[in-house]
């Protein structure tokens, strides 16, 4: 792998090692300028965890207290839905935001009386108000004036995103999932979905932000709802060269993005999130729906980042075609990763639910 990095610093051992897991992580990638650039940055971040964190590269022992998984296949999403299912609850103030996005007659004062009900809605707000992904020259000090400033449809999608991202909480039944890794997933998806929006020259891009927050509801709702299944799964997709969108169609007979699009759909979400939920692993829906093309390759990029939510040694396929009509190309990239990772790093301080 000549694209790597040059530099004879490294650790030769180390390096070999990163290069080995790097190349399996995109084996079923293909090639083009900006497969070999996402691999580059990916060697950086893999060398690095694999000095800082090399615990994470050994194999997880299976927890003692865990059944094998039954075996017994859903017939589809909504066959899963009626088992018995983690299905985060429904927050009132998002079906409240719900109500005033969807109602042509709302204000924005109707917006920041709601965000003003919630006190946490309020101080996620303001905070992301005076972060970096806004530049107002003042201080943005209540709920009105954030809503001013952002204008009403910004405002709504941002504070639909914070809310989203308050469904995902931490389980203590459960360690296949790591909650942290997910909500850092969820916000890097959301940040470069958004960034890719904005290049391809998209207008009200918060839209994508929030698509990327709940691209994996579905993930979340599988792998909280059957710790047997969780397990299952991410076997699968760590032996073999799987990718866990490979194992959930091998034994569930579906995958989470469709069942997630189903999730959202039920809540009455606008389409656009739930064609980007459903689509982003689908080629079908996202070469025909932007929200969903947009967030299927925010998502690759994200996970090629380090933003993965380690449960698979592969990532699975990129569709070429797709990220390629939205204008991006390995320059464009290369230039937003440093704001990029900026940003979800402060995104992340922003929202953390913990
Ligand atoms: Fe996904």
């Amino acid at each position: 792998m000549q694209e790597v990095e040059q530099t004879s610093t490294l650790n030769p051992q180390i390096k070999d090692a990163a290069i080995k897991y790097v190349r399996k992580l995109f084996s079923q990638a293909g090639d083009s300028d900006l497969i070999r650039t996402l691999k580059k940055e990916s060697f950086k971040h893999i060398y690095k965890k694999m000095i800082v964190e090399p615990d994470e590269f050994l194999p997880q022992p299976r927890p003692a207290d865990v059944a094998p998984w039954d075996g017994m296949r859903p017939e589809g999403p909504r066959d899963f839905l009626k088992s018995k299912v983690v299905l985060p609850s429904l927050p009132q103030v998002l079906v409240e935001i719900q109500k005033v996005i969807s109602d042509p007659d709302s204000s924005a004062d109707d917006l920041a009386e709601i965000i003003n009900k919630d006190p946490k809605l309020v101080a996620a707000i303001l905070r992301l108000a005076n972060s970096a992904m806004y530049s107002f020259r003042t201080e943005v000090d209540t709920p009105s004036r954030a809503v001013a400033l952002l204008g009403f449809k910004q405002a709504s999608s941002l504070a639909l995103g914070t809310v989203s991202l308050s469904l995902f909480k931490r389980s203590s039944e459960t360690q296949v999932l790591n909650i942290e890794k997910f909500w850092k997933h969820c916000i890097a998806c959301g940040v470069i979905a958004q960034e890719i929006a904005k290049e391809a020259g998209y207008k009200d891009t918060e839209r994508f932000f929030v698509g990327g927050m709940l691209h994996d509801i579905g993930l979340y709702v599988v792998f909280e709802s059957n710790r047997s299944l969780a397990l299952e799964l991410s076997d699968y997709a760590s032996k073999d060269d799987n990718s866990l969108y490979d194992a959930e169609l091998d034994l569930l007979g579906f995958d989470h993005a469709s069942l997630g699009g189903v999730i959202i759909k039920d809540w009455n979400f606008p389409k656009s999130l739930v064609l980007a939920a459903a689509g982003h692993h689908n080629p079908m829906i996202a070469k025909s729906d932007p929200d969903a093309g947009i967030i299927h390759v925010a998502d690759f990029i994200a996970r090629a980042m380090g933003y993965d939510l380690g449960l698979s040694s592969v990532l699975g396929v990129l569709d070429h075609e797709i990220y390629e009509s939205f204008g991006l190309t390995s320059e464009s990239f290369v230039n937003m990763i440093p704001e990029v990772q900026k940003l979800i790093e402060e995104i992340f301080e922003i929202l953390n639910p913990a």
